[in-house]
């Protein structure tokens, strides 16, 4: 399995990091508009292989995407990262342009590419890039939920005391501050529902820690986060490579489910070789709907900024 990551900043190399470190692909390729940035990341990282016990081989490439031809996964972390403060919707003029050629480019070159589209404001950019390249819907996923529901699971863990291993919870919506839907209801310890251990105060500042767990991070760092992005969309890769059909909450394009339409907004998905196959509509409760219907409206007004 050849897999092209598009954007060799920090998201992007983490990401291939922990591809090779899993050693279920037989090749990354790196690319990056800055002159020899990706080909030097790709050495650093291929110097790393002896010493991790990986035999993935990672190559490096300026802007040039005949080195990526054959991927079937590609996942594109390219455009800027917000600085703290910015919301991810305001990256939207600059991100748009360089999403959209970058889609065009992967796709002239590996015609079955599977896309996972992480660059920001996210479900907007995957909107953008099933817009613009017409490719099938289920060969298109923004990463987004995976990320925040592993944000949510370290804060269900920190309320709880307990180690990560112990707590299960998903966030569905829009991958931003205020469309996020951290499932706490049905958020669990041991299978047991956490509204047992925790007071619902405690609850909603879990929800609340969880929204906003990229800005956070953003504040501290002076610019976004990069393990946890990397580690999500590996998480997802693996789960194309090895055709695992593990469930994920993803950026998928609605038509009809959750009663939404014409927008892609992160909801379970299973994953496995052929991309997003199967969107599963889970029973909400009626204020958990009614988040994710005004999540949905947020999203539309962003991707109504794409003219
Ligand atoms: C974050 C970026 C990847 O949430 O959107 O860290």
């Amino acid at each position: 399995m050849k897999v092209t990551v598009v954007g060799a900043g920090a998201v992007g190399a983490s990401c291939a990091e922990y591809i090779a470190i899993k050693d279920f692909a037989s090749e990354v390729t790196l690319i990056d508009i800055k002159e020899g940035f990706a080909e030097g990341k790709a050495m650093d990282l291929m110097q790393t292989a002896s010493l991790m016990g990986f035999d993935t081989k990672i190559s490096g490439a300026t802007n040039d995407y005949s080195k990526t031809a054959g991927s079937e996964v590609a996942v594109i972390t390219s455009g800027i990262p917000r600085k703290p403060g910015m919301t991810r919707e305001e990256l939207i003029g600059i991100n748009a342009g360089i999403v959209k050629s970058v889609v065009a480019s992967l796709v002239e070159h590996s015609p079955n590419v599977i896309i996972i589209v992480v660059s920001n404001p996210m479900d907007t950019m995957a909107y953008l890039a099933h817009k613009s390249s017409g490719l099938p819907k289920n060969r298109i996923i923004g990463m987004g939920g995976a990320l925040d529901s592993a944000r949510f699971k370290f804060r269900l863990a920190e309320a709880l005391g307990c180690p990560q291993s112990d707590v299960d919870g998903m966030v569905i919506g829009g991958h931003s501050d205020t469309g996020m839907v951290p499932l706490i209801e049905k958020a669990v310890r041991n299978s047991i529902v956490v509204s047992e251990f925790l007071s619902d105060e405690r609850m909603q500042q879990v929800v609340e820690d969880t929204k906003v767990g990229g800005a956070t991070l953003t504040k501290l760092l002076g610019t976004s986060a990069w393990y946890a992005p990397g580690a999500a969309v590996s998480s997802m890769v693996q789960a194309i490579a090895c055709d695992t059909k593990k469930m994920f909450p993803c950026s998928a394009l609605l038509e009809g489910e959750y009663g939404l339409n014409d927008l892609s907004i992160g909801v379970p998905c299973i994953i496995g070789e052929n991309g997003i196959e199967k969107i599963v509509e889970i029973e909400l409760s009626e204020a958990e709907m009614t988040k994710l219907h005004t999540s949905a409206e947020g999203v539309k007004k962003t991707n109504a900024l794409l003219g």
